[in-house]
C-alpha cells in the first residue's frame, strides 16, 4: 500500500528550518543505549534533509518521565547522531523556548539540532495546542517521521501538523508501504503468527486480520487461554480468562484456519534454570506450566511459514529471554529468516527476539513500532499519520 500522504520528496526544504519528529525512544542502561535501531531508521529521512541544504530541527521523547527528570534526557541519543552522522549535533536544553530558538537560528544550510525530550513538558502528551505553537515556531515545515509514535496524538506527533505544513519521512513510508501491503493485498499463502502473553490484548489485531490470512499461528502465553477454553489442564501457565468466550467463538467459527501448539515445553516455575520436559499440549501437569512451544509444534509452524508468500508475525512464543524455553521463539524467526515470503516483524518482544537471534536482516522488515504497528494491524487510522497533508 502507497501511502497517500506527501513525503520529504514532495516538498522544498533548501535554507528552511525543517522540524522532523523522531521516535528516539530507545532503550538505555546506565545511561547508554543497548538498542539504536530507532536511531538508525531515521538516517534516511535526516541525511535526506541536510544533504537537501534543510537547516534540521530533531524532537522525540524519551520514556515516560514526568515532568523534567535527567534520566530521561536525549543527551545519549545527541552524541549517537553525531557519531551516526559524522558532524555535531548539539542538545537544546528544552524543545521550546529562547535557547532552543537561539541554537535553531545559528544553524547553517545542512546542520542539525536535537531538542530535549517534548515529554518533558506534560503539555505533550495533553496535545495542548499553545505548547504546540511554540514547537511549531521553530520549523518552517513539519516532518513526521516518527513511526513508533503515530498512534499518539501528542503535540509534537499530530497537533503541530495542524499548524505547519506536515509531511512523512522516508520511515512513516517505508513502515505503511510494507505493513499497508500485507494487510491490504498479500502475498499468498498470508500467515499471521500471533504470540506474546494476553489474547485481549490481541484481540482487536485478530478480528482485522482474520478475514484476510490464510493461517493464524498463535504460540507463547496467548496459546494456554486457547487450550483452557478446549477444557484441557493449564496448569500454573499463562490464563486470560476474560478472553475464554472469544477464544471459543473463534476456535468454532475460524477452526480451520488456526494453527495451535500441539506440545508444550512445561517447567514447575518461571525460572531460568527451572527443569523443562516436554509434554502433549492436552496433558500439561496440574503443578507445572508452559514456557515454549515443543519440537512438533515448532516443525508444524515452520512448515507452514516455509510455504507462505506473506507472513506477519507479533508476540514471542515462549520466554525467549532464558535459553532453556527460547527454542520456539528462535525456531519461528530462522523460519521466516530462510523464507522466500514478504517477512515482517511487528516490533516491541518480536523485534527484540529477532535483534537476539542476529537475524534481523534477513526479515524484509521488523517494525520500529510497538503500539504503532499493532494499531496499525487493528485497522485503526494513526492520528501522526492522518495529520499529514495528503498526496
Ligand atoms: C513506543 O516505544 O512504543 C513508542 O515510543 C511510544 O511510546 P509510549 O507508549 O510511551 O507512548
Amino acid at each position: 500500500m502507497a501511502l497517500a500522504k506527501k513525503t520529504v520528496r514532495d516538498i522544498d526544504v533548501k535554507g528552511k528550518r525543517v522540524l522532523v519528529r523522531c521516535d528516539f525512544n530507545v532503550p538505555l542502561q546506565d545511561g547508554k543505549i543497548t538498542d539504536d535501531n530507532r536511531i538508525t531508521a531515521s538516517l534516511p529521512t535526516i541525511q535526506y534533509l541536510l544533504g537537501q541544504g534543510a537547516r534540521v530541527v530533531l524532537c522525540s521523547h524519551l520514556g515516560r518521565p514526568k515532568g523534567v527528570t535527567p534520566e530521561f534526557t536525549l543527551a545519549p541519543v545527541a552524541d549517537r547522531l553525531s557519531a551516526l552522522l559524522g558532524q555535531t549535533v548539539a542538545l537544546a536544553p528544552d524543545c521550546v523556548g529562547p535557547a532552543a530558538a537561539a541554537l535553531v537560528d545559528a544553524l547553517s544550510d545542512g546542520q542539525a539540532v536535537l531538542l530535549e525530550n517534548v515529554r518533558f513538558h506534560p503539555e505533550e502528551e495533553k496535545n495542548d495546542p499553545s505548547f504546540a505553537t511554540q514547537l511549531a515556531a521553530l520549523g518552517d515545515v513539519y516532518v513526521n517521521d516518527a513511526f513508533g509514535t503515530a498512534h499518539r496524538a501528542h503535540a509534537s506527533t499530530e497537533g503541530v501538523a495542524h499548524i505547519l505544513p506536515g509531511v512523512a519521512g522516508f520511515l512513516i513510508e517505508k513502515e505503511i508501504a510494507f505493513l499497508g501491503q500485507a494487510v491490504e493485498d498479500p502475498k499468498r499463502p498470508f500467515v499471521a503468527i500471533m504470540g506474546g502473553a494476553k489474547v485481549a490484548d490481541k484481540i482487536p489485531v485478530i478480528n482485522n486480520l482474520l478475514p484476510k490470512v490464510d493461517k493464524l499461528i498463535v504460540g507463547g502465553g496467548m496459546a494456554y487461554t486457547f487450550f483452557k477454553a478446549r477444557g484441557w489442564e493449564i496448569g500454573s501457565s499463562l490464563l486470560d480468562a476474560a478472553s475464554i468466550e472469544f477464544v471459543q467463538g473463534l476456535m468454532a467459527d475460524h477452526g480451520d484456519k488456526l494453527l495451535l501448539p500441539v506440545d508444550t515445553v512445561v517447567a514447575p516455575e518461571f525460572k531460568a534454570d527451572a527443569p523443562a520436559t516436554t509434554v502433549d499440549s492436552s496433558q500439561l501437569p496440574a503443578d507445572q506450566m508452559g514456557l515454549d512451544i515443543g519440537p512438533k509444534t515448532r516443525a508444524l509452524f515452520m512448515d507452514a511459514i516455509a510455504t507462505a508468500g506473506t507472513v506477519i508475525w507479533n508476540g514471542p512464543m515462549g520466554v525467549f529471554e532464558f535459553d532453556a524455553f527460547a527454542a520456539g521463539t528462535k525456531a519461528v524467526a530462522e523460519a521466516l529468516a530462510s523464507s522466500s515470503a514478504t517477512t515482517i516483524v511487528g516490533g516491541g518482544d518480536s523485534a527484540a527476539a529477532v535483534e537476539k537471534f542476529g537475524l534481523a536482516d534477513k526479515m524484509s522488515h521488523v517494525s520500529t513500532g510497538g503500539g504503532a504497528s499493532l494499531e496499525f494491524l487493528e485497522g485503526i487510522e494513526l492520528p501522526g499519520i492522518a495529520a499529514l497533508q495528503d498526496k
